[in-house]
């Protein structure tokens, strides 16, 4: 039994169908008042007739070309097919056609088969693009008078059926069904009814194609939009990538998604955050929202404010990367991309102090959308720093022109850290929030917007040093001598971080990044007992929805151990090899990195081959985000920082061309 059911008095809608009374029992087990409302139905295999008829011509040969417009729907294709004809016939028949396939997931679904294909479709991959790349290539893949079958899967697509017959083609439609809505539709009705009236409090989803059907059903009740908006104000969990990406892509936001795609794992997590997210999504402008264990209020305020972060950021090529799925170049951004190398920086620099200009929402947000538009990055970070939370500690904080940040009380003993305040973010650091909701604003719709902090070790070493330091001989002092007070330093951090970072991702940022740039001065064992657990903490309290980027220096000793502090994506510097840091790092994170800043100061044609090596290490996986292995140097030519950008995207481009073939 639980301890404490943290789902005590919420209203918990289960769209699972055959294992649905088990969900019941697990919310039950939390407390929460399951609402089952199962919303498919598997449909048998056999059932698939329009599947069957395309079969025959295939095996005959009188398909010419064949367009995939989904992943599933290209898999349960050849699964029905194999419940007649052995897989290997249906396999080399398909290698005797031309096949085009819309986007990324049919191209996996291809590969599984060993099948290769005629044309690859750029995104965004709607029938827009797939019927472009048509035109663009008659002379590689006809239509005209030839016969062209369309795999569609849960919903026909009449444009591109409109299409391509305008373009004289024969079509041939072949839906495929594998998942049905149930018998009786009563009771998911009821319960997107009782979303809508703003009666559910959670909404837990199992399998991707739960989300469809329950739209499919909602528009029958003419309350599709409704629906959308409501689920503004619920908790949407999710049971693993596939499901939150279908999720989103009907324009919802994802708020928890467990590590482990199960369904235990996604009760369990929901338990654990639904109040607080519930909190946030209910009253945005209540910073204490972010606070993970706190008792939200239940009441019920439909006229919040919601977030300022866009709704639908499935079109980001960086966010996309961050997820590990397929995009068609490599995003880019750059630490320090807004900064002393920029001349507009510098101009406004002249003028107003750096500590100024983080605290004025207008030019912080200005300096962060500059230096994004200039450069072409596929990210924006918020012009900030790390060392603004040790000002909201209270311990005074200055930049002094060459000498860099000094703090001003340091942390030296048990008094010290004793009087280190608990925060409240949206107060002493309430500009940041604001600067974040202005660039929000300003940015580009599909340029993700990068909140940060620094991680703990990291801001522990500066407030116990005071600034810079060649040994940090005080903090492994501390440290070593005297364990629990370490822990109580380091457990403030994570918890005034934990407001910090969470406050930020509720003002518009899609996604944060923890920089833990001094790490590398610690032994493995040293990074495992005394940094380790407490990044751990402060990545797992992050909001689900928001990627958490992982940055340090000097962290080739470690990485393993680093990448096991539980982020969505590793950042590497220069020091390591990327292509070996990926493998020590596990495929299952994206990576972020890692070209050497001095790279930048060299001719271009050599930046070129710096970036093809990187790019090389890579390998046309999906999840690498290019970046430097740390911030750009003050000295930098601008015009080679954009030269870097748009090698990038080049040069991405073409290998994933060459990936495809
Ligand atoms: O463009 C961006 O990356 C966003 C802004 C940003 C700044 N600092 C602005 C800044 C970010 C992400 C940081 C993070 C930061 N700050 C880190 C972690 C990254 C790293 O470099 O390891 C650290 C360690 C700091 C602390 C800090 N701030 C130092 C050591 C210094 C002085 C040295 C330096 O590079 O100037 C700063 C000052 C600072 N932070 C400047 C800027 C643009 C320069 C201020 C000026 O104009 O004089």
């Amino acid at each position: 039994m639980t301890k404490t059911q943290k789902l005590t008095g919420l209203n918990v809608a289960i769209f699972e169908s055959r294992l649905s009374k088990t969900m019941a029992d697990l919310v039950s087990l939390q407390g929460g008042i399951p609402f089952l409302a199962p919303s498919m139905k598997e449909v048998p295999l056999e059932n698939n007739p329009a599947a069957f008829r395309f079969a025959e011509k295939l095996l005959k040969q009188e398909i010419d070309v064949l367009i995939l417009l989904t992943g599933v729907g290209t898999r349960t294709l050849v699964s029905v097919l194999e419940t007649r004809t052995p897989k290997q016939e249906i396999v080399e028949a398909l290698k005797k056609i031309q096949i085009v396939p819309r986007g990324p997931k049919p191209i996996k679904a291809l590969n599984e088969l060993s099948v290769s294909y005629a044309l690859a479709v750029p995104e965004p991959n709607t029938w827009r693009e797939l019927l472009k790349t048509l035109d663009g290539n008659r002379d590689k893949v006809a239509v005209k008078d030839r016969v062209v079958a369309v795999q569609e899967y849960g919903i026909s697509n009449p444009e591109l059926v409109a299409g391509l017959e305008a373009r004289g083609a024969k079509v041939l439609r072949v839906p495929v069904y594998r998942w049905a809505l149930p018998d009786d539709i009563g009771p998911l009705k009821a319960v997107i009814q009782k979303i809508v009236d703003g009666k559910m409090d959670v909404a837990l989803f199992t399998t991707a194609v739960q989300i469809d059907h329950v739209f499919q059903v909602a528009r029958q009740m003419c309350l599709e939009v409704p629906l959308k908006e409501a689920f503004g104000r619920v908790v949407v969990a999710s049971v693993g990538p596939d499901t939150s990406e279908a999720i989103r892509s009907c324009g919802i936001a994802v708020d928890i998604q467990p590590v482990t795609p199960k369904m235990g794992p996604l009760v369990v997590e929901t338990a654990e955050r639904a109040r607080a997210v519930l909190e946030s999504k209910r009253h945005p402008e209540r910073s204490e929202a972010c606070l993970p264990d706190r008792q939200g209020s239940q009441h019920r305020d439909s006229s919040a404010p919601q977030s300022a972060a866009p709704q639908n950021d499935g079109d980001s090529v960086f966010l996309k990367a961050c997820r590990r799925e397929k995009t068609s170049f490599t995003p880019v951004w750059l630490m320090r991309q807004a900064g002393r190398y920029m001349k507009d920086y510098r101009l406004i620099r002249d003028r107003v102090s750096f500590l100024e200009i983080c605290r004025n929402k207008d030019l912080a947000a200005e300096i962060t959308v500059k230096a994004q538009e200039k450069i072409g990055a596929d990210a924006a970070i918020i012009f900030s720093d790390i060392l603004l939370i040790v000002e909201a500690f209270g311990l005074g904080l200055e930049f002094t022109k060459g000498d860099g940040p000094s703090i001003q009380r340091t942390i030296r003993n048990a008094k010290d850290v004793e009087a280190i305040p608990e925060i409240n973010p949206a107060e002493s650091l309430g500009y940041v929030f604001q600067a974040i909701r202005q660039a929000r604003k300003t940015l580009r719709p599909d340029i993700p917007l990068i909140g940060f902090a620094g991680a703990p070790f990291t801001l522990a070493s500066y407030m116990i040093e005071g600034g810079a330091s060649k040994d940090f001989a005080r903090t492994k002092n501390l440290m070593a001598s005297d364990e629990n007070l370490w822990k109580l330093l380091m457990q403030k951090i994570v918890r005034a971080s934990i407001k910090y970072l969470n406050g930020q991702a509720e003002a518009g940022a899609q996604a944060v990044q923890i920089f833990d740039s001094w790490v590398g001065c610690l032994t493995a064992a040293q990074y495992e007992k005394y940094a380790l657990p407490y990044s751990k903490e402060l990545i797992r309290e992050i909001r689900a929805g928001t990627p958490v980027i992982y940055f340090g220096t000097g962290t080739g000793p470690f990485l393993e151990k680093f990448s096991e502090a539980g982020a969505s994506v590793i950042g590497v510097d220069h020091k390591v090899e990327l292509g070996a840091a990926w493998r020590r790092i596990g495929y299952d994170k994206a990576i972020q990195g890692n070209l050497d800043p001095s790279v930048l100061l060299k001719p271009v044609d050599e930046i070129t081959e710096a970036v093809k090596k990187i790019l090389g290490y890579a390998a046309g996986r999906a999840g690498h985000i290019f970046n430097l292995g740390h911030g750009v140097l003050p000295e930098t030519p601008l015009e080679n920082v954009i030269a870097l950008v748009d090698r990038v995207h080049e040069l991405s481009r073409k290998n994933s061309g060459k990936q495809v073939k």
